[in-house]
């Protein structure tokens, strides 16, 4: 059996469809490199857990060429030296590394509080730039960002790349062309059973190594992990949300951490449309869900692995004539209760190079990247994206740690 098709066969025994992307060609088959002029020289910032997927990435990207890495922890700098495939020079201060005049474009993968300052004199030096999600630390830094990214002619990318999954495009085609009916609820969950904790090598790198459980450093669950979910809601719905209300606590977890591990965030958008986001660290049950409900049909995806339609009754009549020539999506009756399974319409079509789809849209993600540079095509997450993704975190948390309702204010519009 081809490989493609064993991977893609054993999706579908071990989730019962197949929609989610997975890799066909082997993870060790590196491809050849453009030549040297037609590559994007590039450097990454931060050489930490997504630091590493991230060069893990580009080693099979050939439209760029990583010439320079930066950490300001040894140990993580010599490990990212290493498995850049090239040679690469490797600093610890991220401003001599801006210095290098050989570079086209620079990668932030450092904790949420270091991206204000990082981008913000990566535009100086007037550089492409690859930040990871969340823009900014506060609403402040992520309005300073964007105003100063709209007058540079670089292109902006925030790293949300589950909107390059083909399930999602897929879901958003269907719910667009009215499969779902009027939705008025949405339900997003990314909950783990698990101390979200790092190894340290000593006591004194606790900040440093879990930057994620302090205020001081970071936006914690929901800007960690709801941020992804409130980016797809967004763009599925075209709209930013109006007013959210949440809760919060240190419910499980009471290991000197500062930030919530139970965090339950309600959003209102505009036409009725309420969305919550929830997320703990002590049941992983719903894992990372989102769910729409219209009044025609209901959609479930987990991870944008693989998604469901359930249609309310007598709502499906026309639905396997028509879909396939309507979405980029079929769908197909998989049980006797009607649910049925979406399938991107083009599964299969990419080479891609990787067996899970973490991997496989961060590598979407960068080849947009790389051909927006090139200006082969738009950028997929520029700055409209993580701005208000941004700005919809931010507000959440203040919702959530102030026991307050709040709105998004018209200012935030710029
Ligand atoms: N897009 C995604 O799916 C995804 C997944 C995981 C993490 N992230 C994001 O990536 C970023 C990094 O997360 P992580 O899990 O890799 O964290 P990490 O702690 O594993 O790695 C961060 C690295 O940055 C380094 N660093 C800190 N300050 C620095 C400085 N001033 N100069 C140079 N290096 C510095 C640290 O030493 C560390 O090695 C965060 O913004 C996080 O939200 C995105």
């Amino acid at each position: 059996m081809e490989r493609k098709e064993f991977l893609i066969k054993s999706t579908i025994l071990a989730a019962g469809i197949g929609a989610g992307i997975v890799g066909c060609r082997k993870e060790n088959e590196i491809p050849i490199p453009l030549n040297d002029q037609a590559r994007i020289k590039i450097g990454i910032i931060g050489l930490g857990d997504r630091g590493s997927t991230i060069i893990g990435v580009l080693n099979h990207s050939p439209e760029f060429k990583i010439i320079a890495c930066c950490d300001i922890l040894d140990f993580r700098l010599e490990r990212g030296v290493k498995n850049i495939k090239e040679k690469v020079t490797g600093y610890n201060d991220y401003r001599k590394m801006l210095e290098n005049k050989d570079l086209e474009a620079v990668i932030i993968s450092t904790p949420l509080h270091e991206h204000y300052s990082m981008a913000m004199d990566a535009l100086d030096a007037n550089l492409h730039i690859m930040c990871e999600k969340v823009m900014a630390y506060n609403i402040e830094q992520s309005q300073a960002i964007k105003k100063k990214a709209e007058q540079s002619s670089k292109m902006f990318q925030v790293s949300y790349q589950y909107q390059l999954n083909p399930t999602f495009n897929a879901i958003k085609d269907i719910i667009h062309n009215g499969y779902c009916g009027k939705i008025t609820r949405i339900d997003a969950h990314w909950h783990r059973n698990s101390n979200w904790r790092r190894e340290i090598p000593s006591p004194e790198l606790e900040k440093q190594i879990n930057w994620r459980m302090y205020k001081e450093y970071s936006g914690g669950l929901m800007a960690e992990l709801g941020s992804h979910h409130l980016n797809m809601i967004d763009n599925i719905l075209g709209q930013h949300p109006i007013k959210v209300v949440g809760t919060g606590g240190i419910d499980y977890w009471q290991d000197g951490r500062e930030i919530y591990d139970n965090v339950y965030a309600l959003f209102d958008y505009p036409n009725g449309v309420k969305a919550s986001f929830s997320s703990l660290l002590s049941n992983r049950y719903e894992d990372q869900i989102i769910k729409f409900y219209g009044d025609k049909a209901t959609i479930v995806s987990n991870k944008m692995n693989e998604a469901y339609i359930y249609p309310e009754e007598g709502a499906d009549k026309e639905w396997d004539e028509k879909i396939d020539g309507m979405t980029s999506a079929s769908i197909k009756i998989i049980d006797e209760d009607q649910k049925r399974n979406i399938t991107p319409k083009n599964i299969g079509n990419e080479n891609y190079p990787f067996e899970d789809n973490y991997r496989n849209t961060t590598w979407l993600l960068y080849k947009n990247f790389s051909a927006a540079i090139k200006g082969e095509e738009k950028l997929k997450l520029g700055l409209h994206d993580g701005y208000q993704s941004s700005i919809s975190v931010h507000i959440a948390n203040k919702a959530i740690r102030e026991e307050s309702v709040q709105k998004w204010k018209p200012e935030y519009d710029i």
